[in-house]
C-alpha cells in the first residue's frame, strides 16, 4: 500500500512516539571517555585545540574519573605524557610511569571503573614515532618487545584492558602472548585493528605531545581511501587473539564500522578522535552549531553504523545531557 494509505509521518507526530519506534539509542553505557595524564600536582592544563580537554596529574586524574563514574560512564582510556621522552621510550614500561601511577589511584579510588591503558611508543619517544627508529624507518619486530613490556607494566599496574594503537604487525599476538606468559589472562585487548593515517590526529599530538619530528605514520597507519584491507587487518588481529576491535577515526568511516560490525562477533569501538571533536567544538564557540543537538547525533550516528563502544572526548557531556532527557 502506498499513499495515502500509508503515511510514515504518523509514527513521527510526538516525542514518545518517536522514542518508542526509535531503532538506535544511545546511554552513557557506550562510552569510554579519554584521558590524558601528566606529572605534577594539581596540574589541570586545558589543550587549545580541545576545550573542555585537559592535561590532568594524577589527583586531578582521579577526580575526573569520579565525575565520569557517577555520570555513568563505565571506562576510561588512559594516555601519559612522560617526564622524560627516550629512544626508546622507557617511561611506557616504567613501574614509575605516568599511566602507571594513574592506574593504581584510579583503581584504588575506583575499583569498578574499567581503565584501558593505551599501549604505544609515539608519546615516549624522543622522535616522536609509534616504534624503534633505525636507518630512520620503523623496526617493527623490535617494537613488538617494547610493545609487550609496556602492555605487562599497565597489567601490574592495574589496568583491565591494554589497547595497542601502533598498527605494527602482530602486536596483539606479541602482546597476549607477553601477558600469558605473566598470568594476566584475564586482561584483555582492545586493539586498535582498522586504524587511519589521519589528519583528525591533529590535536590529540598537541595533548599527548606526540607529534612525529620527522615524516609522518603512513608507512604503518591504513590509507583512508582502503576498506577491504580494513577486512584483512580485522581478520588478522582475530586470529592473533584480540578481544575488541577499534575503527578510528569514526566519522570520515562509517562504512568500515558498518562493514567491520557485520564480518565479526567481537564488540566493536569507534573513536572519535580529537580533530572530530575539535570541529565540533570551534563552529560551537562561533554559535554556528548547537553543540548539544550536533554532538547526540554524531554520536547515535556512530552508534547507528554499527559501533557498540565509542572512545569519545564528548562522554561526560553526552552522559549528562542523555541523563536530563526528559523522560514520560
Ligand atoms: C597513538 C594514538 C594517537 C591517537 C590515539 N592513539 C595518535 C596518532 O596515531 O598519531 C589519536 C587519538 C585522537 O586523535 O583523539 N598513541
Amino acid at each position: 500500500m502506498s499513499f495515502p494509505a500509508t503515511r510514515p509521518r504518523r509514527l513521527r507526530a510526538t516525542p514518545v512516539l518517536r522514542r518508542m519506534v526509535r531503532e538506535t539509542s544511545l546511554a552513557p553505557d557506550d562510552f569510554v571517555y579519554p584521558m590524558f595524564v601528566v606529572h605534577g600536582r594539581q596540574v589541570r592544563r586545558e589543550i587549545k585545540s580541545m576545550p573542555g580537554v585537559y592535561q590532568l596529574s594524577v589527583d586531578q586524574a582521579v577526580a575526573e574519573a569520579r565525575e565520569a563514574a557517577g555520570l555513568g560512564i563505565p571506562a576510561l582510556m588512559l594516555f601519559g605524557v612522560p617526564a622524560v621522552k627516550d629512544a626508546v621510550g622507557s617511561e611506557n614500561f616504567s613501574e614509575q610511569g605516568i599511566v602507571q601511577q594513574a592506574v593504581r589511584a584510579i583503581k584504588e579510588a575506583l575499583p569498578e571503573l574499567i581503565i584501558v591503558a593505551d599501549v604505544c611508543l609515539c608519546e615516549y619517544t624522543d622522535h616522536g614515532h609509534c616504534g624503534i627508529v633505525r636507518d630512520g624507518a620503523i623496526d617493527n619486530d623490535a617494537t613488538l618487545e617494547i610493545l609487550q613490556s609496556a602492555a605487562v607494566s599497565y597489567a601490574r599496574a592495574g589496568a583491565d584492558v591494554v589497547a595497542p594503537s601502533g598498527m605494527m604487525d602482530g602486536m596483539v599476538r606479541a602482546i597476549r602472548s607477553a601477558l600469558d606468559a605473566e598470568g594476566f589472562v584475564n586482561v584483555s585487548i582492545l586493539s586498535y585493528a582498522i586504524k587511519y593515517a589521519s589528519a583528525f590526529y591533529g590535536p590529540f599530538r598537541e595533548a599527548a605531545e606526540g607529534a612525529p619530528k620527522f615524516g609522518d605514520r603512513k608507512t604503518h597507519q591504513m590509507d583512508p581511501a582502503n576498506a577491504r584491507e580494513a577486512m584483512r587487518e580485522l581478520a588478522l588481529d582475530i586470529e592473533e587473539g584480540a578481544d575488541m576491535v577499534i575503527v578510528k577515526p569514526a566519522l570520515p568511516y562509517l562504512d568500515v564500522i558498518r562493514r567491520v560490525r557485520d564480518a565479526c562477533q567481537l564488540p566493536v569501538a569507534a573513536y572519535n578522535v580529537s580533530g572530530e571533536y575539535a570541529m565540533v567544538k570551534a563552529a560551537a564557540a562561533n554559535g554556528w552549531l548547537d553543540e548539544r543537538a550536533v554532538v547526540l547525533e554524531l554520536l547515535t550516528g556512530i552508534k547507528r553504523a554499527g559501533a557498540d563502544l565509542i572512545l569519545t572526548y564528548h562522554a561526560k557531556d553526552a552522559a549528562r545531557w542523555l541523563r536530563d532527557e526528559l523522560r514520560v
